[in-house]
């Protein structure tokens, strides 16, 4: 049985459809949200992708696969979450569009419904504070790619309850995965101490101490890393790299947080990684 009836989801990309997914294969019904179609038709063709992929290599039955597809309804509004107990946002990185959506999704579910965030560097009480539930706004990070990664991060805002904790930690549990609690302060656990690893990988490379392969495969045959951090920052965005290293920068005040100058060129080239083809490899 599901932990939740039902759930829904704001943003169809990369992390959203994962989220998604996640949940639809633990039996809730999922409402996927994105006023964008495109992104919603990308979205969900991703979800059928992923759960064929798990299909095929029978991890899960094709009857399985295809009720949890069919436990997955996309719509464009926000005004669909009314019902759900637990809201999960996965929009764009930015505290204006966050802070929009949060206040929106306030006034359209129910008071008893959860509403968690999924960002990667932005802080909860920020976006708490546009709401007027901010016990019941968390963060509830999970990891690219989400289907696969064990960990959710669950970050309490100032005002987060103890309830709205426990309740998101058992049901992250609940979802198969390992959740553990972190304060909000900038970059949480998880990108505080792996940003400034992928910085100084681009540093690395900007400075000729090795080629883009020397450093990924030092890293991954030296330490075990399943994949190399340039690769890594290729999965994440470098865009979405260079936001969470500013973040931290801005937030923690330490010049070691200074994004590399060749990762800030990269993005401004639109070099983006694994979603624009080309990052520091070619896809
Ligand atoms: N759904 C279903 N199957 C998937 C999948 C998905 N979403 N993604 C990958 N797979 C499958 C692949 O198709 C592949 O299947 P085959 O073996 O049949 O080919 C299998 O998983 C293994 O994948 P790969 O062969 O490509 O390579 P891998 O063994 O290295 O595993 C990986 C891939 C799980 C991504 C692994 O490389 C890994 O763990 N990398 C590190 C990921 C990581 O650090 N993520 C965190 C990023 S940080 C973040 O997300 C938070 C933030 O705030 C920035």
């Amino acid at each position: 049985m599901a932990y939740f009836e039902r759930v829904a989801v704001v943003g169809a990309g990369t992390m959203g459809n994962g989220i998604a997914q996640t949940f639809a294969q633990h039996g809730s019904h999922v409402t996927l949200i994105d006023i964008d179609a495109k992104s919603l038709e990308k979205g969900l063709a991703n979800i059928r992708a992923s759960l064929d992929k798990f299909a095929s290599k029978g991890t899960i039955t094709k009857e399985d696969a295809d009720a949890a597809f069919g436990r997955v309804l996309g719509v464009p509004s926000l005004s669909n979450a009314q019902y759900c107990q637990l809201v999960v946002e996965a929009v764009v990185e930015r505290e204006d569009v966050k802070a929009k959506v949060f206040g929106e999704l306030d006034r359209v579910t129910d008071a008893s419904c959860i509403l968690a965030t999924n960002t990667s560097s932005i802080s909860i009480t920020k976006i708490a504070a546009s709401t007027k539930r901010p016990d019941k706004v968390i963060g509830m990070h999970f990891m690219n790619p989400v289907p696969l990664m064990k960990l959710v991060e669950v970050i309490r805002g100032q005002e987060t309850s103890d309830a709205t904790t426990k309740t998101v930690v058992e049901c992250s549990s609940a979802l198969g995965k390992t959740p553990v609690e972190a304060s909000d302060y900038p970059g949480f656990v998880s990108n505080r101490v792996l940003m400034p690893m992928i910085n100084e990988a681009v540093f690395c490379l900007m400075e000729g101490v090795s080629t883009r392969e020397g450093i990924d495969t030092v890293m991954k045959l030296g330490m075990n890393h399943p994949m190399g951090p340039l690769a890594l920052a290729d999965l994440i965005g470098l865009d979405v790299c260079l936001d969470i290293l500013n973040v931290l920068h801005d937030g923690l005040g330490d010049p070691k947080y200074r994004p590399c100058p060749l990762l800030k060129r990269m993005v401004a080239a639109g070099r983006l990684g694994r979603k624009s083809k080309k990052g520091f490899y070619d896809y």
